[in-house]
């Protein structure tokens, strides 16, 4: 059959150890969850603020889907849009500090939407080598011929902006909180560098969302750059606890986004209780810093108590916790171990991270207690052990 290589490159991944499992978990997302009738610590999911189970989010969606029903209808330039989504759009730029906000179906979503319509054929793109795969497949959409810069690095940035031609339109782009190292890119640093050579700068702060700034404003707030940044993309996949992709920045980017951003014009919009959910969050996050400080409190202490038993935590700064172990097979078996322990973290393979660089990605959230913290160290305490890692 014409099909017959899938079965053997999907073999081929099984025998290389980065076949990817995926389990099903049995209950609602927070600090603890069920996975084949086991209760496990998650220290897997995106859920910084462990709002994904948020009980006064769920009563807002609820009361939106009893007004305005479950799913938008139809593309939002074609049949109209609905009062919640700019609302959350209104709300959104506010908290943020931006001028204007649009809201895309995801942060994958809005990376595809983002960069093509602001760079094409002729132009170039400058992008950290270790941006997220969403920025790379914007880049490769866009067209725009694409110039990688060493990770984090504004010298090396500035030494290829110099050697570029000066007449052509330019866009540097880096993710804000790395999603597979948890360090945060000097963005300070990267505005100067970027203004210094009339290139325009985008951010996408799917990490930082909810995670850096005042109240989880962003990495944007977090530097102070309100107004220098061109673009910043962002997620409510993670902190916010739900779904959704958003770009905040000057008026007349995002009205530019809104005729030309390719998914806003031709995918439907985001459902009813996802924005209803979302407006709720940013209601969370305004009327209180708790969450957001308590989130950084366990990271602290998390990272502190890995690092001190000896794990190799990378160079994360973060809410993001590497625990750095090398072979493909060492981290698929940490996991397994893990898991058979009573915690959820997943082992991180090629393609996501380079060969040889294989780890467990610790993910920390304010819905976990000290206990819990406590129990998570004990538990890779002895694993560790168990598996010569520390
Ligand atoms: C840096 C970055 N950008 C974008 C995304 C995609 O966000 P979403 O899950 O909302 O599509 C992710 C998710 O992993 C990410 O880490």
């Amino acid at each position: 059959m014409a099909t017959d290589w899938i079965q053997k490159q999907v073999q081929d991944l099984k025998d290389q150890n980065l076949y990817n499992n995926i389990l099903t978990i049995e209950s609602a997302i927070g600090p603890e969850i069920q996975i084949e009738g086991k209760k496990l610590l998650n220290f897997c999911s995106n859920n910084y603020l462990g709002l994904a189970n948020n009980p006064e989010m769920k009563k807002t969606a609820i009361e939106a889907i009893e007004k305005y029903g479950i799913g938008p209808g139809a593309v939002r330039t074609i049949a109209g849009t609905m009062t919640l989504h700019r609302e959350l759009e209104e709300k959104l730029a506010k908290f943020k500090k931006a001028e204007a906000v649009i809201t895309f179906q995801t942060g994958f979503v809005a990376n595809l939407a983002v960069i093509p319509a602001l760079v094409g054929e002729g132009d170039l793109i400058f992008s950290d080598e270790l941006n997220h795969a969403s920025i790379i497949d914007g880049c490769r959409l866009s067209k725009a011929e694409v110039v990688r810069f060493a990770h984090a690095n504004a010298n090396d940035l500035e030494d290829k902006l110099k050697a570029a031609p000066k007449d052509v339109k330019k866009l540097v782009i880096t993710d804000g909180v790395f999603s597979m190292d948890g360090d945060i890119a000097p963005l300070d640093k990267i505005y100067e560098v970027s203004s210094k050579y009339g290139a325009m700068l985008m951010v996408d702060d799917a990490h930082g969302e909810g995670v850096l700034g005042n109240s989880g404003r962003g990495i944007v707030d977090h530097f102070e750059l309100h107004g220098k940044v061109d673009i910043e993309v962002g997620t409510m996949s993670k902190a916010f606890g739900v779904m959704g992709g958003l770009a905040a920045g000057k008026k007349e980017v995002i009205e530019w986004l809104s005729q030309r951003g390719r998914p806003f014009l031709f995918s439907s919009a985001m459902t009813i209780p996802d924005v209803a959910a979302c407006i709720a969050a940013v209601g969370l996050l305004e009327k209180s810093e708790n969450l957001v400080k308590k989130l950084w409190e366990n990271a602290d202490y998390l990272r502190a108590g890995l690092k001190k038993l000896g794990f190799d935590t990378g160079i994360s700064i973060s809410p993001i916790i590497p625990v750095m172990l090398g072979e493909n097979k060492l981290a698929q078996d940490m996991s397994r171990e893990l898991f058979a322990e009573g915690l959820f973290a997943k082992a991180i393979v090629y393609p996501t991270v380079p060969q040889g660089k294989a780890r467990i990605r610790v993910m920390n959230s304010a819905g976990h207690s000290k206990e819990q913290l406590d129990q998570a160290l004990k538990i890779f305490e002895k694993v560790g052990k168990k598996m010569n890692v520390i």
